[in-house]
């Protein structure tokens, strides 16, 4: 019997997307249930991000989140899905050195198993990325807001002037021949998101960076209305699951409550 195994997403079928013109949908996910639901749903690229630390472990940042949290997190979503290319963050100082970079990618890869790592930051990390693909690790570059340094630049819109926009470019530009698959921008001018998809040859995947990138990339929370009034701007709602969720609980603690679950036993005759 020949069993049919399915063949995960590569980076160079992301890549193609971009050539062919089409939108590339990317998603994050952090555990095993929401990577099987999103893969059944045709997400081509899930991004284990170090949003996880916000959404899932309740911290108000990124920074707290450990690499064995990246590790047990990544590890569900890859055994979740079978289509879709898994990439994963490397959490803050991980990849302060190459050497330690190396380590943390073994770890997601070898462990976790996900096909490529996003970085944050531009030229100065541009060393760094091009030892990993020399390596065979697939890199996501991560360009605009970079939460990880959240606590230097803040959450706002980056790259609004001449200087700045000039040195993303320049920084898209040494990602891209650091030998970067595709690069995330967020939080930046859309005609500047514009420029750089014109620019690079890889794909640019947007949030909050306007309609022009190669594709997109939400937060699992965000699209389905699971992180209330926290939810950004720059994220659209396609489902009010939060409040599904709360309505069936709040029925399930109703019925326990009055005794109508379970339903009583049929009398044994
Ligand atoms: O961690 C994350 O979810 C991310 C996306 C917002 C791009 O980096």
């Amino acid at each position: 019997m020949v069993q049919e195994i399915a063949v995960r997403k590569s980076i160079q079928s992301i890549q193609t997307m971009k050539r062919d013109g089409a939108a590339i949908a990317m998603l994050t996910a952090y555990d095993y249930t929401s990577a099987q639901i999103a893969d059944r749903a045709g997400a081509p690229m899930l991004l284990v991000g170090d949003s996880l630390g916000m959404v899932v472990l309740g911290f108000d940042s990124t920074l707290p989140v450990r690499l064995d949290d990246m590790v047990r997190h990544a590890g569900a979503v890859v055994r979740g899905s079978q289509s879709a290319l898994i990439v994963a963050d490397l959490p803050f100082l991980t990849y302060a050195d190459e050497a330690e970079a190396i380590r943390a990618a073994a770890r997601l890869m070898q462990e976790a198993g996900v096909q490529a790592l996003k970085l944050e930051g531009g030229q100065s990390i541009a060393p760094i990325v091009g030892r990993l693909v020399d390596l065979g690790v697939p890199v996501m570059g991560h360009l605009g807001y970079t939460p990880q340094s959240t606590l230097q630049i803040g959450v706002r819109v980056q790259a609004k002037d001449d200087a700045g926009a000039e040195r993303l470019i320049a920084d898209a530009l040494a990602l891209e021949a650091a030998g970067a698959f595709a690069i995330v921008l967020e939080l930046i001018p859309a005609a500047l998101a514009a420029e750089v998809t014109e620019r690079l040859t890889i794909p640019t995947i947007g949030i909050g960076a306007g309609p022009h990138c190669d594709g997109q990339v939400q937060v699992w929370h965000d699209i389905l209305g699971l992180y209330g009034d926290k939810t950004p701007k720059h994220a659209k709602r396609f489902g009010e699951i939060g409040q599904a969720i709360e309505a069936a609980v709040k029925d399930y603690v109703g019925q326990v409550s009055d005794r109508t679950f379970p339903p009583a036993a049929k009398s044994a005759r």
